[in-house]
C-alpha cells in the first residue's frame, strides 16, 4: 500500500451500480480533492468511453490487465455481478492493489477466506460494499446498542429481528449512461456451495446473497460477533425466514419479495426494558439516512425517542470511507476479513434450508 495522497482509483465495470453508486461518488470526492480517478474499463468499450466522458475521467484502459499494469493506480472499484468477483479480485489483489467490490464477496466460504488472506498477504485493502455500515443512522444505532450492552439501563439484549421486504429500491434516481452494444457478455460462472444441487436451491441462494446478505452483515455489525444459523426456510423466491443466535441473543432474518412503493427494511433489537429500531432507507435514495427509534423505560414509564441524523447517502459515505482507508486515516468498516463471516453464515443457511 502506498502512502501517497490523494489515493488514485480506477474502475473495472461501468454498469449501473458501477456508475451511480460508485464512480459518481469518487468523482464527487475527486472534485473535492480527496482522490484522483485514473481511468475506467469495461468489456463494452463504448460504454466505458461514454461513462468516462460523463464523469470527466481521463483514460479508458483496453482491459483489466492494462488497468492493473498502471503503477499510478492504488485501488480499484470493481463493481460486478458477484460470480465475477473471485477471479477479478484475485487478479487485482495479486497486482498489489486495493479493491472495493459490491456485495456479496463470493458464493463459497473457502473463496472468501482465500481473498481475505491474499489481501492481508499483499498488505492491501479489500472492502466489501455493505454500505449500510456507513449510514449515519446505523452509526448512531450502533453507538446506542453498544452503550446499552455496556450498562444496565435497558437490561440484557434478548433478540434481534432483521427484516427486508423489498420494494422500490431506486427512488427515482436518474438512469445510468447506456450504449447500444449487442455484444453478449461472457456467461457468468457462479460458484455455489455444494448444498446448491437443484435449480430451486440455487435460486434461493441467489436471493439470500443478493438481498439478505445485507441483513446478515448488519446483524454481525450490530452484534459484534458471528452468528450461528439454526433453521432456514424458503417459500420459493417469495418468502424467507431464518433463525440464528449469537450467544444468548436470538436472531431472526426474514422477509418477502415485496413490491411496495418504497423500500421496506428494518431491524429491531429488543432488550429486557427497551428496544432499538432501525429503519434503513431506500438504497439509491441520496437524501436519506436510517431512522432510529429508541424505546426505554424511566421511573416506570416508557417513552420512544426518535433520532434525526443529518441527511446523507450511505453509498457516498462508503466511498469516502474507502478513500480514507487508502489514505490511512480510518479503518474500513466492512473489510473482507469481517465479511467472510457473512459468507460462512449464508453457506450454512443454504445447507440447512428447507425449500418449499
Ligand atoms: N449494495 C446494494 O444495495 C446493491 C444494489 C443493487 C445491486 N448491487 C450489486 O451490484 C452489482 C453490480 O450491478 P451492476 O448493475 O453495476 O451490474 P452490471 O452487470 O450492469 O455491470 C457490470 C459491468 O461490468 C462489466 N464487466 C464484466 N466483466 C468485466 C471484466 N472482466 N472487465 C471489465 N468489465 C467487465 C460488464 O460489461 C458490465 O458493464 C450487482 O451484481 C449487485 O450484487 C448492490
Amino acid at each position: 500500500m502506498t502512502n501517497r495522497t490523494p489515493p488514485v482509483i480506477a474502475a473495472i465495470g461501468t454498469g449501473m451500480m458501477g456508475q451511480l453508486a460508485h464512480l459518481a461518488n469518487y468523482a464527487r470526492l475527486r472534485d473535492d480533492g480527496a482522490c484522483e480517478i485514473a481511468g475506467v474499463t469495461d468489456l463494452k468499450r463504448g460504454l466505458a468511453d461514454a461513462v468516462a466522458a460523463r464523469y470527466r475521467v481521463p483514460r479508458v484502459y483496453a482491459d483489466a490487465d492494462d488497468l492493473l499494469a498502471d503503477p499510478r493506480v492504488d485501488a480499484v472499484a470493481c463493481v460486478q455481478q458477484w460470480p465475477n468477483n473471485y477471479a477479478l479480485v484475485h487478479r487485482i489483489l495479486g497486482a498489489g492493489k486495493s479493491v472495493i467490490t459490491e456485495k456479496p464477496m463470493v458464493g463459497r466460504v473457502e473463496e472468501a477466506e482465500a481473498l481475505s488472506a491474499l489481501a492481508q498477504a499483499r498488505g492491501v485493502h479489500y472492502a466489501v460494499g455493505f454500505m449500510k455500515r456507513y449510514d449515519r443512522g446505523v452509526e448512531l444505532a450502533k453507538a446506542v446498542v453498544d452503550d446499552a450492552r455496556g450498562g444496565n439501563d435497558l437490561g440484557a439484549l434478548l433478540a434481534v429481528d432483521a427484516v427486508c421486504n423489498g420494494g422500490d429500491w431506486l427512488h427515482n434516481i436518474e438512469p445510468p449512461v447506456r450504449v447500444d452494444d449487442a455484444t453478449p457478455p461472457p456467461p457468468l460462472r457462479p460458484s455455489y456451495p455444494d448444498a446448491c444441487r437443484t435449480p430451486a436451491s440455487r435460486a434461493a441462494y441467489e436471493w439470500l446473497l443478493n438481498i439478505f446478505s445485507h441483513n446478515v452483515n448488519l446483524c454481525h455489525f450490530l452484534l459484534g460477533e458471528e452468528m450461528t444459523p439454526r433453521t432456514a426456510r424458503f417459500h420459493g423466491d417469495r418468502a424467507f425466514a431464518a433463525t440464528l443466535h449469537a450467544g444468548d441473543v436470538l436472531v431472526t432474518v426474514r422477509g418477502v419479495a415485496g413490491r411496495a412503493h418504497d423500500w421496506r427494511e428494518w431491524a429491531t433489537l429488543t432488550f429486557e426494558r427497551g428496544e432499538v429500531r432501525i429503519d434503513t432507507p431506500t438504497p439509491m435514495n441520496r437524501q436519506r439516512s436510517a431512522a432510529v427509534a429508541v424505546l426505554r423505560g424511566r421511573d416506570g414509564r416508557f417513552a420512544t425517542t426518535h433520532h434525526h441524523v443529518p441527511v446523507d447517502w450511505a453509498f457516498f459515505r462508503q466511498a469516502g470511507g474507502f478513500v480514507g482507508a487508502l489514505a490511512g486515516t480510518e479503518p474500513l468498516r466492512a473489510p473482507a476479513a469481517e465479511c467472510v463471516k457473512d459468507v460462512r453464515v449464508m453457506q450454512r443457511l443454504i445447507e440447512i434450508a428447507e425449500i418449499a
